[in-house]
């Protein structure tokens, strides 16, 4: 039922983490690893801390209690300045609802993330219109976030997410917005993305999803984990 994550391939570890915004506690003592190369799938009822472990790897908040090491930092050591870095360098995030900047065009949507670790202008942007390519929407680089379809949104996000090429892929509910052919090939990136190496952590409400796309499944209940799984990959 443990995963072995003392490995030193590890490339998330968590110890004992605790997080509470008074009452109730969203995280309740959760230890838990992930390999680098791995597409590990969270599931569990609404409110029971799945996004409240996402943003403790993501260092966009801190534990009450316990330690995050991701790639080897332990983000319990870093200040304010240090995560942001951290954040902005090594994580890549996509949400359910996409959290694009709803002035700026799909392409300097994309290129601001690396703009903001200080890559300059024309690389950023020459970066993004790669990535806006690969992912089936160059033709969209010049439009805004309100003119696309949901679908055209999350991949532009997951653009925004590889910019800075991090070492983790995380994405709560990425397909929870989406209809379901849109939701079908976002689920058909992630796994592209995984096999091209990678590593990925995901939340989802959907079974489906995490067959798909997970080779292991983690679930949630009360800001614990009850269950973990080897999933045998749907073809
Ligand atoms: N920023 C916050 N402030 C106060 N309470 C929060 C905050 N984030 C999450 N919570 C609470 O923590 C618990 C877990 O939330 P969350 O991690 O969002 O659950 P899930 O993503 O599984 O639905 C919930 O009770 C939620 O209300
Ligand atoms: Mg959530």
């Amino acid at each position: 039922m443990t995963s072995d994550y003392s490995s030193d391939q590890a490339i998330v570890r968590l110890d004992g983490v605790h997080k509470s915004y008074g009452d109730p506690v969203a995280l309740n003592g959760v230890s838990l690893g992930i390999r680098a190369g791995e597409a590990v799938a969270v599931m569990g009822p609404s409110g029971c801390g799945k996004s409240t472990l996402l943003n403790m790897i993501a260092g966009l908040d801190r534990p009450t209690s316990g330690t995050v090491t991701v790639h080897g930092e332990d983000l319990g050591e870093l200040n304010e300045t240090g995560l942001a870095l951290f954040r902005r360098r090594r994580i890549g995030m996509i949400f359910q609802f996409f959290n694009l900047v709803d002035d700026l065009p799909a392409l300097d949507n994309v290129a601001l993330a690396a703009q903001l670790t200080g890559a300059p202008t024309s690389q950023a942007r020459k970066r993004a219109l790669e990535l806006l390519d690969e992912l089936g929407v160059a033709e969209q680089r010049d439009s805004y976030p309100a003119t696309l379809s949901g679908g055209q949104r999350q991949r532009v996000a997951v653009a925004r997410a590889l910019m800075n090429r991090p070492v983790l892929l995380l994405a709560d509910e990425p397909t929870g917005a989406l209809d379901s052919r849109s939701g079908e090939q976002v689920m058909d990136l992630l796994i592209d993305l995984n096999q091209m190496g990678q590593t990925l952590l995901m939340v989802t409400h959907d079974p489906r999803l995490a067959r798909r796309c997970a080779s292991r499944l983690i679930e949630f209940a009360d800001g614990r984990v009850v269950r973990e799984s080897t999933l045998e990959r749907a073809a």
